[in-house]
């Protein structure tokens, strides 16, 4: 790779901003291309270049970096077709959260250029340079990528050449947010309920040593009930889904995961999938006492 590489950022959603931002910080003026045009504004004022076409966007780029809602927004901008994209010869660096069988296709496909970079962190975290990135690839590849990687994150977890670990890894580290956050919603639902003041809530549960930090930062929307958007409902339940498919292909139980997919697609249907994943704190249907009756 040159000192300079030229990079470009493809999906310019919240993760696609932060990380331009990022790239904008550390003195490279990264190319953009986003599927629905007038989001780069912002960054075009910073310095990034907005590219004309998705296809000069690939075709220019030393290194290329995806941040694309789920596996099929990755196929159409990466397989077209099932094939890699005419003309991408840089190195391919996905962080878009998709299944282990689409980043395998991927790393088949675009082979000793190919990164996976799933992403455990917020577009906040992303913007400030510390948000865990989960590396994938082969030695070649991961070479390439690594001065764009160290420019975005000063974490980054090594999960080894085989890249479909690092796309198991996201999907596990969500289900423990997603499972984890229905949790913390019943609880401030049921502490709300019961009659415990909020401010008293935000004490005791802000401190307490059950709440972790990547679910303590979502708090406030919970006990305010206020879902400005910054992981949105939908990309929670898609990942739901990529975990289901796990839990179902490896056998390994997925009841307490049918509870929690259940809640969000509640959320779904109550129009709430483009609020932040807080939001599930409002769908809870009433508990009804379990019975015992029956039992010896
Ligand atoms: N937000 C978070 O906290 C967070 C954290 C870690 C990982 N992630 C993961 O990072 C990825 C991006 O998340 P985000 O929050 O930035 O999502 P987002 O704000 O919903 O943005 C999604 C992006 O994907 C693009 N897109 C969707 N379908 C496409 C297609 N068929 N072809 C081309 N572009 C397409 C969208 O373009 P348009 O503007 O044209 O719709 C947009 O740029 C997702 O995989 C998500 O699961 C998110």
């Amino acid at each position: 790779l040159p000192d300079s590489p030229n990079v470009t950022v493809i999906g310019l959603g919240r993760m696609g901003q932060a990380a331009t931002g990022r790239l904008l910080d550390a003195g490279l003026a990264p190319t953009v291309w986003n599927r629905t045009p007038g989001r780069a504004g912002p960054l075009t004022d910073r310095g990034a270049v907005e590219a004309a076409s998705l296809q000069s966007a690939a075709e220019h780029a030393d290194v290329v970096l995806t941040f694309l809602s789920g596996d099929a927004a990755v196929a159409d901008v990466l397989l077209p077709k099932g094939a890699p994209r005419d003309g991408l010869r840089g190195v391919v660096i996905d962080c878009s959260t998709v299944s282990p069988a689409t980043s395998g296709a991927l790393a088949a496909a675009y082979d000793s250029r190919f990164v996976a970079c799933p992403i455990a962190g917020a577009p906040a975290q992303m913007r400030d340079g510390h948000a865990m990135l989960l590396v994938a690839g082969g030695p070649g590849a991961r070479e390439r990528a690594e001065p764009v990687l160290a420019a975005l994150s000063d974490t980054r977890i090594d999960a080894g050449p085989d890249v479909s670990h690092a796309a198991l890894s996201k999907v596990l580290n969500n289900y423990l947010l997603l499972g984890g956050l229905a949790i913390l919603a019943d609880a401030v639902r049921t502490a709300q309920a019961a009659g415990l003041p909020d401010d008293y809530l935000r004490q005791f549960l802000g401190q307490s040593p059950v709440v972790p930090p990547g679910l303590a930062n979502r708090l406030e929307h919970l006990i305010a009930h206020e879902h400005e958007p910054w992981f949105t409902v939908d990309l929670g339940a898609k990942d739901l889904g990529l975990y289901t498919e796990l839990a179902i292909s490896t056998a390994s139980g997925s009841d307490v995961a049918a509870a929690v997919v259940e809640r969000y697609a509640a959320a779904q249907e109550a129009k709430l999938g483009d609020q932040d994943i807080s939001a599930v704190v409002e769908v809870a249907a009433p508990t009804e006492a379990r019975t015992t009756k029956g039992r010896s």
